[in-house]
């Protein structure tokens, strides 16, 4: 396996799941204007329903952190590699509502004194595995207010099934007891 050091290009295209995406939108206020930063094939921004909504994806030529307009949520699954500054532009543009899923070791000190010191709150932390990422992962929702990192936290078990095709899955590269063939990178499973 290449090494995080040496390789040529990172591993940061990571498809969400439409099962956690749901999760993650049910508590989009309808009247407020909305972001995905990174939409991929857009599996976030399908979801924004009747939102005034923007999206932006490198791949398709629009750059994030040249998106400047203010906006009241930003939802999505961010780019892991960059995301102190990545953090940072959202803090910036978002007004209201920023709401993340991340790697769980990606929640650092840090990251989390950079969101006090631009007036945001970590309000709530959902713990969950998302079957073949190969780490746990945290849905992460920062609010703009002074609430003192006073978190409710939680989590949400999605079994250890692939959520595309059902069958056991046995990590990132779907090996072992593993019969379905999907890698964490793979939108669809090729069983
Ligand atoms: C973890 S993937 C998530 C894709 C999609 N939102 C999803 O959840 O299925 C991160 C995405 O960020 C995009 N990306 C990386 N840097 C970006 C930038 N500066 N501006 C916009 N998109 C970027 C990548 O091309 C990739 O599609």
């Amino acid at each position: 396996m290449k090494s995080i050091q040496t390789r040529q290009k990172s591993n940061d295209i990571v498809f969400t799941p439409q099962k956690i995406v749901d999760i993650m939108v049910a508590d989009i206020d309808v009247n407020m204007t909305i972001l995905d930063p990174c939409s991929g094939k857009g599996v976030f921004y399908n979801s924004f329903k009747n939102n005034e909504k923007y999206k932006c994806e490198i791949e398709n030529g629009t750059d994030f952190f040249e998106f400047n307009t203010p906006v009241e949520l930003i939802y999505g699954n961010p780019p892991y590699s960059i995301l102190t500054k990545w953090l940072e532009h959202s803090f910036k543009t978002a007004t209201k509502k920023i709401k993340y899923i991340i790697g769980m070791y990606s929640l650092t000190p840090v990251r989390i004194d950079l969101a006090t010191k631009h007036g945001w709150s970590v309000s709530s932390l959902i713990l969950t595995q998302v079957p073949t990422w190969f780490q746990r992962s945290y849905i992460i929702t920062f609010e703009k207010k002074e609430c003192n990192n006073m978190i409710e936290f939680s989590s949400i078990n999605l079994g250890n099934r692939c959520l595309y095709c059902k069958c056991p899955c046995g990590g990132m590269k779907g090996e072992n007891i593993s019969h379905c063939k999907r890698k964490m990178s793979d939108e669809k499973c090729y069983y």
